[in-house]
Formats: C-alpha cells, sequence, structure tokens
C-alpha cells in the first residue's frame, strides 16, 4: 500500500474492471462469427475482462487424459487483441460425464447414505482422491499452458464452494478431524456432553455425521461437522491453487463467495490462502420499492467481503444485470447504476455480472445476460449496463483506495451455526441472528458511518466502536480481544443472547454473560422469549441518557438482567420485570461496554448509535441530515476523499449538502448545496 492506497488487483492492470462470466464453448457450433460480435459488443459495453472456463471441463478434456485447448486459445488470443482481460477459472464446480460413469466414487453421498446421480453442479466428493487428482491434472495444464499469456490477469478457482458429503471416506477423514482436535475420546465426550441420553462414544468409529435420521442431538457434534466441512473445502481449495501455483506465481488467485452471506461456508478460513477476495451477489432488488433494507444488507456483505483481507479492495465477480432467480421483476431505471457503484462505494475494484449472453438452452436460459436472445445491444439491459461501463472508465483514481471504518460489527459464521441448532429461541429469533447484526449495522449504514464486518476473533483494536449482536458463542480470542478492547478505551456494545456457550456450544457455568460478565458489569438471570403479537415497553433513564426517547418497544427477546457495577440507562417499563435493567453502561479499565438486554425496535438502535457515534467520536464520512433511504460512503487514498451517495427509495429525495467543498467527480464542478435526488439515483463526489 502506498499512503492509503493497494496496489491494483493485477498491478499491470490499474483500472476499474467492468465485465462478466464468458462461456464462449456454448457457441461454438453457432451463429457463425459470434465470438467476433461478443468482441465488437464488449467495446460498446466498455468490458475490460471477462470470466472464463467456468464450467468447461467436458470441452477442456473431452474424455480422459485427451484434452482439447484450441479454442481456448482461441479465445484468450481474441481477448488480448483486443485489450481485454481474463480471469481464468479451473473447471472444478461441474465434472464431465465420463468421469462420473468411470469413478462414481467422485459424486457426493446424501445424509440418507445414498450416492447421488451424475448432473447438476458442485455434486462431487471433497474426500475423493480420484477427484482431487483430476482437479490437479486439468488445473497444471491450464496454469501451464496460459500462465504468461498476455491476456491473463488472474486465477478464478472453481465455482461458489459449498455442500458435504456422507460417504465413508468423508467420515473417516472427519472422525481424523475430531482426533486432531480433541486427542481423547474421553475430551470429545466432555466436549459434547454425551452423558445425555447415554450418547458417549467407546470408539471413534461410532462417530457418525449428524443427519435428519440419524444423530441431530448433540449441539456440539453440529457445529464440529460445519467446521470439518469448511476445513475439508479449504483443504481441496488449497490443493487446487498448489496445482495452478506450479506454474503461475505472479498473478492473483481468487476464489468466488456467495449468498447474502452464504450460511455454512465460513469465509474467513478461506479468505487467507487468496491473493483476492471476490463475491457473487445477487440481492433481492425487485423489493427495493418496497423496502430500502435489500440496499443495507447488500452493504452488510460488502463490509465483509472487504474485511476478510483487511480493508483490501475487492472484486464484485458476479451479478444480475437484470432478472434474477427470485422474481423475473426487470430493474427499475437507476438500480443498475446504483447498485453497481454500491459494490464500488464499498471496496470493489471490479463490476461483473452473470453472464454476457443468455444460453439458448437449459436452466438459465431466461436469467438475466448483457446480451438478451436478440443478441442485440439496443436493449435498455444493454444501454444500462454500457453505462456503468462509462462510468467506471472514469473512476481509475478511486482503485485501490481503501473505506476507513472505527467501527466493527461482528458477525460470526460458527456463532450462527450454534445459534441455528440451539433449542430455546423461537425458530424467528434463531433466524434473526443474521437479522439481529444487520439491524445494528443498518442504525450505522443510515448515518453514513462506515463498519468493517468482522469475525468474533479478529483483531479489533483499530476501531472505536465495536457491537456484537447476540454472541451466544465465545471463543477465546473473542473473549480476550473484547475485555481488551474496553480495558483500552474502546466502546463495546453486547446484547440479549450473549456469552452462554464455549467454542463447542457447552454453557458457561456460573452466571451469563460468562467471560464478558465483569467487562459488561451485569448478570444475567433469564432469556424470556416474546410471542410475536407481544412487545415490551423499555422506559429511557433521561438523567443518564438524555437524547434518546422517553420510551421504546422490545420485541422477540428480553433478558432479565441484575447490574453489578454496571450503570441503568433503561429499564423495562411492563411486564413481571417491570422497574429491572434493560439498557446499562458499564465503565472498565480505559472504556465501557453496554449492554442491550432486549431485542428493540429500529427507532431504538437509530436513536442510540446516534448518542454513542458522538460520544465515541465517530463521523458521518457527509456532514449533513441523510433523509430516510439515501446513504454515503467514503473511499480515500489519504489525500483525496471519494463520496458516493446514494438513493435506495423509489422517492425523489432533498439533500441539504451544504458547503462541504464537494466538487462532481465526473464535471469537475462544485455541487449545490441543495440536491434533488431522482429515486435510486447515485453521485460521486470528490474532495
Ligand atoms: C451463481 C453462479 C452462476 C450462476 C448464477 C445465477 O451462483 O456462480 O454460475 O448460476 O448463480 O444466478
Amino acid at each position: 500500500m502506498t499512503n492509503k492506497r493497494y496496489e491494483p488487483i493485477n498491478k499491470a492492470v490499474p483500472h476499474m474492471l467492468h465485465g462478466a462470466d464468458y462461456n464462449p464453448e456454448q457457441w461454438m457450433h453457432r451463429p457463425e462469427n459470434i465470438w467476433d460480435e461478443d468482441m465488437a459488443m464488449m467495446d460498446i459495453a466498455k468490458m475490460n475482462v471477462v470470466s472464463i472456463g467456468i464450467f468447461s471441463w467436458s470441452t477442456l478434456e473431452p474424455s480422459e487424459g485427451v484434452f482439447d485447448f484450441e479454442w481456448l486459445d482461441k479465445v484468450m488470443d481474441m481477448l488480448a487483441a483486443n485489450g481485454r482481460y481474463a480471469m481464468l477459472a479451473t473447471p472444478t464446480g461441474a465434472r464431465p460425464a465420463w468421469m462420473s460413469a468411470k469413478y462414481p466414487e467422485v459424486l457426493r453421498v446424501r445424509e440418507d447414505g445414498l450416492r447421488n446421480g451424475h448432473g447438476v453442479r458442485h455434486n462431487h466428493c471433497a474426500s475423493s482422491p480420484v477427484y482431487r487428482e483430476k482437479a490437479r491434472i486439468i488445473n497444471k495444464k491450464l496454469a501451464e499452458r496460459y500462465h504468461d499469456h498476455p491476456a491473463l490477469l488472474g486465477w478464478h478457482i472453481s465455482n461458489e464452494y459449498y455442500g458435504d458429503c456422507h460417504c465413508d471416506l468423508c467420515k473417516e477423514n472427519f472422525r481424523d478431524w475430531l482426533k486432531g482436535k480433541y486427542d481423547t475420546l474421553d475430551a470429545l465426550n466432555q466436549g459434547w456432553w454425551t452423558k445425555f441420553w447415554s450418547h458417549d462414544y467407546s470408539d471413534w468409529s461410532q462417530i457418525d455425521p449428524p443427519t435428519f435420521h440419524g444423530e441431530s442431538s448433540i449441539d456440539g457434534l453440529e457445529v464440529d461437522w460445519k467446521r470439518f466441512i469448511v476445513d475439508l473445502t479449504v483443504d481441496f481449495m488449497k490443493n487446487e491453487i498448489a496445482a495452478v501455483k506450479e506454474f503461475s506465481t505472479d498473478k492473483p488467485v481468487t476464489t468466488n463467495f456467495h449468498g447474502m452471506p452464504y450460511p455454512t461456508m465460513n469465509y474467513w478460513k478461506f479468505a487467507v490462502h487468496l491473493d483476492v477476495v471476490s463475491w457473487d451477489l445477487y440481492p433481492d432488488w425487485a423489493k427495493l420499492s418496497e423496502d430500502s433494507t435489500v440496499g443495507s444488507d447488500t452493504a452488510f456483505v460488502y463490509d465483509i467481503a472487504r474485511a476478510l483481507k483487511g480493508g483490501r479492495p475487492f472484486m464484485l465477480m458476479e451479478s444480475t444485470p437484470s432478472t434474477c432467480w427470485v422474481v423475473h421483476k426487470q430493474q427499475r431505471p437507476n438500480i443498475q447504476m446504483l447498485s453497481s457503484m454500491q459494490a464500488v462505494a464499498h471496496g470493489s475494484d471490479t463490476v461483473q455480472y452473470f453472464q454476457w449472453r443468455k444460453g439458448l438452452g437449459c436452466c438459465e436460459k431466461f436469467h438475466g445476460a448483457v446480451v438478451d436472445h436478440s443478441g442485440s445491444s439496443e436493449t435498455k439491459t444493454f444501454r444500462e449496463v454500457a453505462e456503468v461501463g462509462n462510468i467506471l472508465s472514469q473512476l481509475d483514481s478511486v482503485v485501490g483506495t481503501v473505506v476507513e471504518a472505527e467501527v466493527a460489527v461482528i458477525y460470526d459464521w460458527e456463532n450462527h451455526w450454534a445459534i441455528d441448532k440451539t433449542v430455546g429461541l423461537q425458530d424467528d429469533d434463531k433466524k434473526a441472528y443474521l437479522e439481529g447484526c444487520r439491524s445494528h449495522h443498518r442504525a450505522f449504514w443510515k448515518k453514513g458511518i462506515p463498519v468493517d464486518v468482522i469475525d468474533s476473533e479478529a483483531p479489533v483494536d483499530q476501531y472505536k466502536i465495536v457491537v456484537a449482536p447476540m454472541l451466544y458463542m465465545l471463543k477465546p480470542d473473542a473473549i480476550k480481544n473484547l475485555n481488551d478492547f474496553v480495558n483500552n478505551g474502546g466502546t463495546l456494545v453486547t446484547t440479549y443472547w450473549t456469552g452462554m456457550v464455549d467454542e463447542n456450544s457447552l454453557c458457561f457455568y456460573g452466571g451469563f454473560p460468562g467471560p464478558l460478565r465483569e467487562v459488561c458489569g451485569i448478570l444475567n438471570e433469564e432469556n424470556d422469549g416474546l410471542l410475536e403479537k407481544d412487545s415490551v415497553k423499555i422506559r429511557i433513564n433521561k438523567n443518564q441518557i438524555s437524547t434518546l426517547k422517553d420510551q421504546y418497544l422490545a420485541h422477540t427477546a428480553c433478558d432479565v438482567i441484575h447490574v453489578e457495577t454496571a450503570d441503568v440507562l433503561a429499564e423495562y417499563g411492563s411486564e413481571y420485570y417491570e422497574g429491572m435493567p434493560a439498557l446499562t453502561r458499564n465503565n472498565y479499565g480505559d472504556g465501557a461496554a453496554y449492554h442491550i438486554a432486549f431485542r428493540g425496535e429500529p427507532a431504538f438502535l437509530d436513536d442510540f448509535y446516534s448518542e454513542i457515534a458522538v460520544e465515541a467520536g465517530v463521523q458521518s464520512v457527509i456532514k449533513c441530515d441523510l433523509p430516510e433511504g439515501v446513504t454515503a460512503q467514503r473511499r480515500t487514498d489519504g489525500e483525496k476523499d471519494y463520496i458516493f451517495l446514494m438513493n435506495f427509495s423509489p422517492d425523489e429525495k432533498v439533500v441539504e449538502l451544504g458547503n462541504g467543498g464537494l466538487v462532481d467527480l465526473l464535471s469537475g464542478k462544485p455541487v449545490k448545496e441543495t440536491l434533488v435526488m431522482k429515486a435510486y439515483e447515485v453521485d460521486f463526489y470528490v474532495r
């Protein structure tokens, strides 16, 4: 990093990247010259990158050991001749039919023991030695052939890794993984509390993965199985990368993450092995007109993507340029630009789509693509994509710049798994761990305050405020980091359902929030779960926290707590716990720990975080009041700030920008003090 700017993803390409998944092998036979048309149309759309070869194994290796690279040579040469780059994929997301026929053991086995038939994608066993070897061979061949090709930008390893397999080999690997973790069966039995229902194991061979028709009552087993699957998948990925790196050491390597976020892959474990993080994101933009939280939920994911490599810019590897699977509602005007620039605002140095052309057959033939079945560039979608390309081509100065966040919200995959498995939270509330994290993040997003979304064990020293919603599972590093953070002057916010179990899902004995009891200065006596129709009043103690309203409402969950050393900022105003503490603050070392014992309405979080931000000296990236639905993000190189102002509402919004020294990034003209933003408008400023 020079100043506050990272190197571009590939040093030789100091530009914003704009592109799409490109599947030329689907168009080898018709119509004539379609690859030439592709190149010409990519020029119009100002596309400088494509992802290629993602599901091309059957074309690259049509029969075992017989390889055909002629078509790929031609496409790579065409890309280079047209000044374009390739994220070249390893094709392991789907395998050729000959492989499944000859080596059925490469296919996954379901929970009930039945082996899958050939088909779909991500249907391979990550333990299978045959699959690993076949992957190694094809990856090596690709790297050997293309490592110094002028079109090669970087490596796209497989596609959206996910899923598990229950074959005997995977079970054996799981048992080995458990031996590595627990060493003795005794330690495992204690860690999983297996005296319960006579579940203790007397031999490692008795341990099976959790299944719907078998073991499903050991919480520790569930979390460990998911951890094992992540480690196994990461190991598979590392083998893929090693094969590529035998020949290609100077090009960046990524694998595309996905989901909002995808719940069962802990991406922190993958990111350390990658040069750059990339993410495929398909938010439900069709619902944006009714619900601007689609915008903040998307921001939440980008704030993970950026944090995964300590703030390094990431790649938006796939997004839809029009429709997706969920609702076939076409994107309304401005949404394409807004959604693309939102990624850039949060730290992406690319905007890429799935996919370049709509295929003529199979299950994605009506999925949105840049080029429709008409083959024309005269479509709304194409024009909108071209306009994104036009704007990106003017944003090279933003490449490598950073988003500086003084606030972190903890979202922890393992905590998510542990909560999902816990009996005691209502179903809705369980699903609501993610929503709980998002709601705290959203309160900052609305104010234009940047946030990193981090793992519970990530370092936190660089932040002023750390919010840990429902951190039910407390792992050793998190305990140390959070205690030290407050001791050293930080502001920590914890909530109901915090500090209840250790990393094996065993409850802390001696009172919740367990190892955070001293820093929070409270003792949690019991958790009260509310029915959907219920609410509980929260009365604010205005002598302690004057800027909040007199009263708010709590829903879903209220913990019944006692203060030990903390001050009471609000108390419950109804229910059998009326008069007991609901919101507390504990001074600890040089910092403070706030504890919110209830799930509050959004207005509470908005007002609470306004107060906390001022107290901790955290500011919005823009000095003006942002109307509902409008937010701002900043990227900076330490000298210049690039401000993105985004209207996620379907209504025109008036923003009193004042005279903040902002200049329009594209025209270079000073901005008006009062700005009228159209529905879904995005504006770019520099100062
Ligand atoms: C992604 C996947 C693409 C395509 C897309 C459709 O998850 O990587 O290959 O299937 O979904 O939305």
